[in-house]
């Protein structure tokens, strides 16, 4: 596609808001459309690591050596459990990356430098990062090496006071160090009719950011905390009706069309999407109807899926200031957040070949896109309006 990918952070400072769920499938639905993607996951906690992946052993270098400038991007770069979809892995050392690069030069640049020095970084179409819920050194790497954030908003507390650090952090890092910087869009998450503070939320966040809300919430279900024990996205849990699969798939739509990119390529190059799904026996499947009735918030109603989206089209409108952001005035805040003084960039990582080439791991890569979904032409964003 791109000569150069888009870097795309999922970043809210807020934990527990489904950060790491919209990586994961969004990745992964991407990855669906033929696009190449690669996840980094910049969090100490590594659940992305663990959910494409597996948890690394103690001598397995991760995206911290990398950070800290004792490995190379490209030797840290696996293929993942969901196909088409690249992970470069955190670990146990992650947690030492704040502190050392607090005394690097250049240390908000370090993930930047890091992945402009990667040959296999450049051969991906996307770049997702997975961030930590605070605002330390490793977030301030993940937007200084971005063109997009998303910022997921959990509908499930009032969100403005922390949105209002998070978005003058966004506005010094696009001030003095990327002024490249775009907020995509804002994800409402966890969204749940049954309960009204998700009206309270969605109508406070309409009338902040207005069109940069976007057009789809993620529902609240369980299958999204089940999934992840499973080494599963969505689209190999559910079944391709599943509410999570057209959640994710609409997400994945929006954002390509607010990138203004093709809704699908040529996945000539993207491994194996017709195969089956090896690890992943879509027991879920048959499972579902039973857990969606003893879980209460997956079905929210009785009523049918397509009862519980309009009204959410509905009531986000898309209409109105884009530039809502600015009505939140808390740069001075923010600056203290963000360290200073960005720096040169102190040296030049070494460039040695991909250990393990996106363009040659097919063969064990597990596969299951189509064949877990096949609706290779997924849920169209706007036809459940009823
Ligand atoms: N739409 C959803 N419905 C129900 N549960 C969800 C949904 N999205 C995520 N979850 C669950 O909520 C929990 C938090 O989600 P997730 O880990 O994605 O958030 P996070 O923002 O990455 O958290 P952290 O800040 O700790 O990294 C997880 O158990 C996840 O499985
Ligand atoms: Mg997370």
């Amino acid at each position: 596609m791109a000569d150069h990918p888009i870097i795309l952070s999922i970043a809210n400072q807020k934990g527990g808001v489904g950060k790491t769920t919209t990586v994961v499938n969004l990745a992964a639905g991407l990855a669906r459309q033929g696009y190449r993607v690669m996840v980094l996951d910049l969090d100490i906690q590594a659940n992305a690591t663990h959910i494409l992946y597996r948890p690394l052993e103690e001598d397995e270098p991760s995206l911290a050596e990398v950070l800290l400038e004792d490995a190379n991007l490209d030797e840290t770069i696996f293929e993942s459990n969901s196909p088409g979809v690249w992970i470069c892995p955190s670990g146990e050392t992650m947690v030492r990356v704040d502190l050392a690069l607090a005394g690097v030069l250049g240390r908000e640049e370090a993930l930047k430098r890091a992945l402009e020095d990667s040959e296999t970084a450049s051969t991906m179409d996307f770049i997702v990062i997975d961030t930590s819920p605070y605002l330390g050194l490793l977030t301030v790497n993940a937007l200084v090496a971005s063109d997009q954030v998303i910022v997921p908003v959990s509908c499930e507390y009032l969100p403005m006071l922390g949105l209002k650090l998070f978005l003058g952090t966004i506005r010094t890092i696009q001030r003095r160090l990327n002024s490249g910087l775009n907020i995509l869009g804002y994800l409402l998450t966890m969204y749940d009719r049954r309960e009204r503070i998700t009206f309270d939320v969605e109508r406070t966040m309409k009338n902040h950011f207005k069109e940069l809300i976007f057009s789809r919430p993620i529902r609240i279900n369980t299958h999204h905390k089940v999934s992840p024990s499973r080494r599963q996205t969505i689209f190999q849990y559910e079944p391709p009706s599943g509410r999570g699969v057209e959640d994710y798939t609409r997400l994945t739509r929006e954002v390509l069309q607010r990138l203004e990119l093709p809704e699908s390529v040529e996945s000539s190059e993207t491994p194996n999407q017709t195969e089956t799904q090896p690890d992943a026996p879509n027991e879920a499947a048959p499972k579902q109807q039973e857990e969606s009735t003893v879980a209460a918030d997956v079905t929210e109603s009785p009523t049918s899926d397509t009862s519980t989206t309009p009204e959410t089209s509905d009531t986000v409108e898309t209409s109105g200031d884009s530039d809502a952001s600015n009505t939140l005035e808390t740069e001075q805040a923010a600056e203290a957040s963000v360290p200073s003084e960005p720096a040169p960039s102190q040296s030049e990582p070494p460039s040695t070949p991909p250990v393990s080439s996106p363009s040659s791991p097919q063969a064990s890569s597990p596969t299951n896109a189509e064949s877990n979904n096949a609706d290779s032409s997924p849920a169209k964003p706007d036809n459940n309006t009823t």
